[in-house]
């Protein structure tokens, strides 16, 4: 499948779309989509092979404007893994955003925090990812270019930029590795454990396989994730979907200014 349908539908909108930037927000972070200007919108149902998803907090929407002067391309929700256990259900979103000319994409996710020091409501910055599930979207792929290179998958030049806007904004800015469970059940407290032994500073279940995807396309990632809750077991509060989306919104002020502020100097760039 391809997205040919889709870019037909979305220049019924608006003649020649193009974007810079893709934008991907994650769980409860939908309302950065007010930072965006002259939006065209266009619902998931209406762009063949886009997936709809499942989980509250996710829109389903893609949004085409500007945000200081930038192109943007946002997606106001994805489709997880666990939703239908379809591991490439996000290809023709990102295909699209590639199609749009984008040539940057910027993942957002809520996530669990494994590193004390990074507690809801802050931002970490990821600087790579664990995938322990063992499962890859480029499964089924042909050809030599699904043996994608992950080095510097979460791009150095773009990491340099957003920790630059971050201190000059005086937004506290944590780096950290994000370890992918798949859910939808949150993580027990010995899974937790595993993963920080193993280097994570942040759990979530999203993201990794959209960076594969991404890295695949070519396009370039970064990755920004707004702690939520403490990892299961590191303290002892209960975890559930509603405590995620509640405490996502003590995160997005800090996001959205890293985000505005980036394309800022991005444009610049
Ligand atoms: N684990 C996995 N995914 C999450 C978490 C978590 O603790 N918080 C928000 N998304």
């Amino acid at each position: 499948m391809n997205n040919s349908k889709v870019l037909e539908v979305i220049e019924t909108k608006r003649s020649k779309p193009v974007a810079k930037v893709g934008i991907i927000l994650g769980s409860g972070l939908g309302s950065f989509i007010e930072e965006i200007q002259d939006k065209v919108i266009y619902s998931f149902e209406e762009l063949p092979g886009f997936p709809i998803t499942t989980v509250e907090g996710h829109k389903s929407q893609l949004i085409l404007g500007q945000i200081n002067g930038v192109e943007v391309a946002v997606l106001q929700g994805r489709v997880h893994y666990y939703e239908d256990a379809n591991i490439d259900a996000m290809k023709i979103p990102l295909q699209t955003l590639k199609s749009l000319g984008c040539s940057t994409v910027i993942l957002t996710n809520s996530a669990g925090s494994l590193n004390p020091d990074a507690k809801p409501g802050e931002v970490i910055l990821l600087t790579d990812h664990i995938n322990y599930m063992g499962i890859s979207p480029l499964f089924k792929e042909k050809g030599n270019a699904r043996f994608v290179n992950m080095i510097d998958g979460y791009d150095p030049s773009l990491r340099d930029l957003f920790l630059k806007v971050a201190k000059q904004q005086k937004v506290l800015l944590h780096e950290g590795i994000y370890f992918w469970f798949c859910g939808p059940n949150f993580e027990t407290p010995a899974e937790i454990r595993g993963a920080r032994i193993l280097g994570g500073d942040v759990v979530g279940m999203s993201t990794v396989p959209e960076v594969i995807l991404a890295r695949y396309l070519g396009l370039k990632v970064a990755a920004l994730s707004v702690v939520t809750n403490m990892a299961s077991g590191m303290d002892n509060q209960p975890l559930s979907h509603e405590r995620t989306i509640e405490n996502a919104q003590k995160g997005i002020v800090d996001l959205k200014k890293l985000l505005v502020t980036f394309l800022k100097s991005f444009s610049n760039n």
